[in-house]
């Protein structure tokens, strides 16, 4: 009945605020220019290719049929690939560069449930391994490497990962790889997905890595707050990623910002750096906005803003582990408000686990310079939980205008060690290693 409930009012809300974005904001700052949205001459439909939207024809050589028209004939321009409303089963295929998958409204590409054919691709040299299970990954539902201009886009037609037999497997420990995330990108740049609605994924929904120039806006990604390892969009060893005007509610981290796994990030030594996420709402048991734990290429100018949360594990949490490495840097967070949250800022030094027993416990992540500015909570459990590293102190940590209210009973607390920062206006009183004196400038000069 309260989930019910409050279900109603998320929806609502997100109505609505989609309605202002839409009507009484023109000039709404935006980072999605650094894509821009091309038009495509050509145009082809699936059903072109024998597809059919019945639910239980497969279409798997449709697209496969026409993607490869799309990747050999090169139209100028590049060509738009039509779906039509109608369901769509499928296997997994791949994307090609120069191409816009376009899902109308009433559109849904499903993923099949036959697990036995799902193709596996080597694991990502920044992990060394699967993210779950040793040696190669089933690859995503929908996926794209080394490719350049592709937009997923149409009227919020619906990309369905058909999840719950893979998080049975994972809850069964039958997996045999580690499962496939919903929609991939590897080694790509000039990536637009926009007003998709993304259900039930496997895995991580959205996975851009080792990309560039990539833009994630006006999307949906749902799955139920019980699946495991559902994160909303991963950033990984990227760099220009912008997320916009999007409701995440999931089962993992809302976004996770990422960048390798101990000693194959450290090797491979491939950050992620100017992400953006702006005006973003949603629901987690675990984070709002997420940097880690796999940081060891480093993760640095974050910037976080317009943030709502409800009903959420964590609101911030800033994760890495020994063994990481990396250099986390420049994390900016403002203009957040969580309401029913358990911790409002978790900043945390022991998260995650290893890849092997090869990791090097002496590789310490070096976490500097987090701002986290103009945050409000209600019901509020825990203020803050900011835990760095013995011999590898957080340092430059600006905490300014926060207010973070409990529920009924002893005010929302502050626990820390291994961390030196400045805080301004926070309520309630933080712990004293966030009132140093000679930090204050940084948190200044950031206000
Ligand atoms: C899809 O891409 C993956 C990764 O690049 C590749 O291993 C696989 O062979 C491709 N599959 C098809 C059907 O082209
Ligand atoms: C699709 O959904 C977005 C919200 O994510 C909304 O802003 C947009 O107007 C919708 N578009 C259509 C064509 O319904
Ligand atoms: C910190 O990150 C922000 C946001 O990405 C960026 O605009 C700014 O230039 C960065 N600052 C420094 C000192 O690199
Ligand atoms: C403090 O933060 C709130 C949002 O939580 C914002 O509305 C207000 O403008 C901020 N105050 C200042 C002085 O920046
Ligand atoms: C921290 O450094 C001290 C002095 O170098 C050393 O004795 C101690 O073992 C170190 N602690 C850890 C957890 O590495």
């Amino acid at each position: 009945m309260f989930r019910a409930l409050a279900s109603v009012l998320l929806c609502c809300f997100f109505l609505e605020a989609s309605y202002w974005v839409h009507f009484s904001y023109g000039d709404l700052t935006t980072c999605s220019g650094i894509v821009p949205m091309t038009e495509r001459g050509d145009k082809i439909s699936i059903t072109d290719f024998g597809g059919v939207g019945d639910g239980q024809t497969p279409n798997t050589i449709a697209f496969r049929k026409a993607i490869y028209r799309i990747q050999h004939l090169r139209r100028r321009g590049g060509t738009l690939l039509f779906v039509p409303s109608g369901v769509y089963l499928t296997d997994s295929f791949n994307l090609t560069s120069h191409m816009t998958l376009y899902l109308a409204r009433g559109a849904v590409i499903k993923a099949t449930q036959d697990t036995s054919n799902w193709p596996l691709i080597a694991p990502l040299p920044s992990y060394g391994r699967g993210r779950e299970r040793p040696g190669g990954r089933y690859m995503s539902f929908i996926h794209g490497d080394g490719l350049e201009d592709v937009v997923i886009t149409g009227e919020n037609g619906t990309i369905d990962g058909q999840g719950d037999i893979w998080w049975n497997m994972w809850r069964q420990r039958t997996l045999q790889f580690t499962r496939p995330s919903l929609v991939e990108f590897v080694n790509s740049r000039g990536i637009v997905i926009s007003n998709v609605i993304f259900r039930n994924s496997p895995f991580w929904n959205i996975h851009p890595v080792y990309c560039s120039d990539v833009v994630i806006r006006y999307v949906t990604i749902l799955a139920p707050p019980d699946s495991p390892n559902t994160d909303g969009i991963d950033p990984d060893s990227s760099s220009n990623v912008c997320i916009e005007d999007s409701f995440i509610s999931t089962g993992d981290d809302l976004v996770a910002v990422k960048s390798g796994w101990d000693e194959y990030g450290i090797a491979y030594g491939h950050p992620s750096s100017y992400i953006t996420v702006r005006r973003v709402t949603g629901s987690t048991p675990f984070a709002g906005v997420a940097v880690g734990s796999e940081t060891s290429g480093g993760v640095e100018n974050v910037l976080a803003e317009n943030i709502n949360l409800y009903n959420s594990g964590v609101g911030v949490h800033i994760k890495t582990n020994i063994g990481r490495g990396g250099v986390i840097k420049n994390i900016t967070v403002s203009e957040l408000f969580m309401e029913n949250v358990r911790t409002g800022i978790k900043v945390a030094g022991d998260t995650g686990d290893h890849p092997d027993n090869n990791f090097n416990p002496n590789a310490l992540p070096y976490v500097k310079d987090l701002t986290l500015k103009n945050i409000w909570g209600v019901n509020v459990q825990r203020a803050g939980w900011m835990h760095g590293i013995e011999n590898a102190t957080f340092t430059g940590i600006c905490l300014s205008n926060i207010t973070l209210q409990g529920t009924t009973g002893p005010r929302p607390s502050w626990n820390c060690n291994a961390i030196r920062g400045a805080a301004i206006e926070v309520s309630p009183q933080p712990c004293a290693e966030l009132t140093s004196i000679e930090q204050s400038g940084s948190c200044a000069s950031h206000s």
